[in-house]
């Protein structure tokens, strides 16, 4: 019961990594406010509280992350665009950064009073291999995004670190959750592409949703009280 009493806010918590953290975060004894777009894949989570929250409305964003004043904030949306910089749009690459890096800032500005107020914070924002730390073929959007998210955890850890604040982000290799199933049967050619995604890992094997889950629960509690503005990558040998 490592987070006992401990109130978490978790966005993008209906299905693959957050989903599996809000589970763990409750094993653990947390108070875990679950939230995802789709309010229906929340439906028999077992958790204190679930409801639909869409991270791209701002105000609605806001306010219920004000009114959870959470102890713990847990930022898991994220999008995977596919394709070069020849073929990126403009519109892919605003949802990128609105769902991987804005939402963040936002929750994580209204996160803040709270901390403050207590004098104890944790964030753990999810970013990913393909950021700042490996450049991946045609994932020119998603990686410029994700090296910005690492970015956004640094530079709140920074200006926090006295405050009793922390924030650190997980940089996973390739999880086998929903999203990237679909991902694998968009290419028309399903098991090849999963031999490919396979080959990235030089373990020669996906991670789990449930494995990311644990470095979650690791950075939302005391175990890891002297860590901050850390990326920890967790992928299978990817950037060992
Ligand atoms: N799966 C991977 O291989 C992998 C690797 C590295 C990083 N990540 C990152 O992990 C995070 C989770 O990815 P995943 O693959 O585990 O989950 P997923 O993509 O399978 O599920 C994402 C969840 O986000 C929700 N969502 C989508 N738009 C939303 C919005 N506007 N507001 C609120 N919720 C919204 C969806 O309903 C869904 O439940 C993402 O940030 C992703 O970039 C994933």
């Amino acid at each position: 019961m490592r987070l006992q009493g401990k109130r978490i806010f978790v966005t993008a918590a209906g299905q693959g990594i957050g989903r599996a953290s809000a589970i763990a975060l409750a094993r653990e004894g947390a108070h875990v406010i679950a939230t995802d777009l789709h309010e229906e894949f929340l439906e028999d989570l077992d958790v204190a509280e679930a409801f639909g929250l869409d991270v791209l409305n701002k105000d609605s964003l806001m306010s219920e992350v004000t009114k959870a004043r959470p102890d713990v904030l847990v930022n898991c949306s994220g999008v995977v665009h596919s394709g070069t910089i020849a073929q990126a749009t403009d519109a892919e690459f605003d949802l990128a950064m609105n769902l991987n890096v804005r939402a963040h800032f936002h929750a994580i500005q209204a996160a803040i009073p709270g901390m403050l107020d207590r004098g104890y914070g944790a964030i753990v924002n999810i970013a990913s291999v393909c950021s700042s730390l490996r450049g991946l073929p045609n994932r020119f959007i998603y990686g410029t995004s994700k090296g910005a998210t690492i970015a956004l955890t640094k530079q709140v850890a920074a200006d926090y670190i006295t405050n009793g604040i922390r924030a650190n982000c997980i940089a996973p290799g390739t999880v086998d959750t929903p999203s990237l199933q679909g991902r694998l049967h968009d290419t028309g050619n399903y098991e090849q592409a999963m031999k490919d995604f396979v080959a990235r890992q030089p373990m020669g094997r996906l991670g789990t949703a449930d494995e990311i889950a644990e470095l979650v629960v690791y950075l939302s509690c005391d175990e890891s009280k002297y860590m901050t503005g850390q990326c920890i990558a967790i992928d299978g040998g990817i950037t060992m």
